[in-house]
């Protein structure tokens, strides 16, 4: 099975990296890829660039050049429920695009004709997740992720964007990742652990927290792909 992990940046992908072995390099697209086994797995590797537009490219190509079957990202978040602390991890249940506007034709946020405003992420993608979580003691939380072209450090901004999508964290790429996978029938799953509180404070959190987060979150995913490979 081929097997696409992907970040945003360099640092949500270095601790992939690091623990693969053999790793060969591709460029496409003004882009490197990595190839390299996994157990019975076959994993290519890319961080995309920051944004919607290059995380649908890098989506688009592993699936289009390398023929990747299943989609995990891995990445950070800002918190919007204040449950959600530094370091905590959060399953994506579903994504929306809060950047998303033609509320001038009448449609709701997060809307285009023959678009939806939500995309739910693979039920069973979420399952291996909620067993990991388990027997690792881990505490992983679900919820609505919003994604937006926009790095926010905002209150009134985190505000409405949790009043108008009930969202519980948000990024720049997981809804495009999403849009992509769906449109091409690819089970995706997107991990991001908390590195700041959206807030005021996010820039330096973001800074502060950006390593370690992107490392929680890498290792989650690995023991995903162990338990994706021995179900093979
Ligand atoms: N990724 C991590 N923190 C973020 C924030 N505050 N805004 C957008 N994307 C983020």
């Amino acid at each position: 099975m081929v097997v696409g992990v992907m970040g945003a940046m360099p640092e949500e992908i270095e601790p992939i990296l690091a623990r693969l072995s053999d790793v060969r390099k591709h460029e496409i697209a003004d882009n490197i890829y990595y190839t390299a086994l996994y157990g019975s797995l076959d994993l290519v590797v890319a961080y995309s660039k920051i944004g919607k537009v290059f995380s649908s490219l890098t989506a688009s190509t592993m699936i289009e050049k390398f023929g990747v079957q299943k989609m995990l990202f891995s990445g950070v978040a800002g918190a919007i429920n204040p449950e959600l602390k530094i370091g905590d991890l959060i399953a994506a249940t579903k994504l929306c695009q809060h950047d998303l506007d033609i509320t001038a034709f009448g449609h709701p946020y997060g809307y285009v004709p023959e678009g939806k405003v939500f995309v739910e992420a693979n039920p069973k993608l979420l399952e291996i997740a909620a067993q990991v979580a388990y027997k690792q003691g881990i505490v992983l939380k679900r919820g609505v992720v919003a994604t937006g072209d926009q790095f926010v450090a905002d209150e009134a901004r985190k505000e409405w964007i949790a009043q108008t999508f009930g969202a519980d964290a948000l990024e720049m790429e997981g809804a495009a990742v999403a849009v992509v996978c769906d449109a091409l029938g690819i089970p995706f799953f997107i991990l991001r652990a908390i590195s700041d509180a959206a807030d005021m404070d996010a820039g330096f959190d973001f800074d502060a927290f950006l390593h370690s987060s992107s490392a929680k979150s890498a290792d989650f995913i690995f023991a995903m792909l162990d338990e994706i490979d021995q179900a093979q």
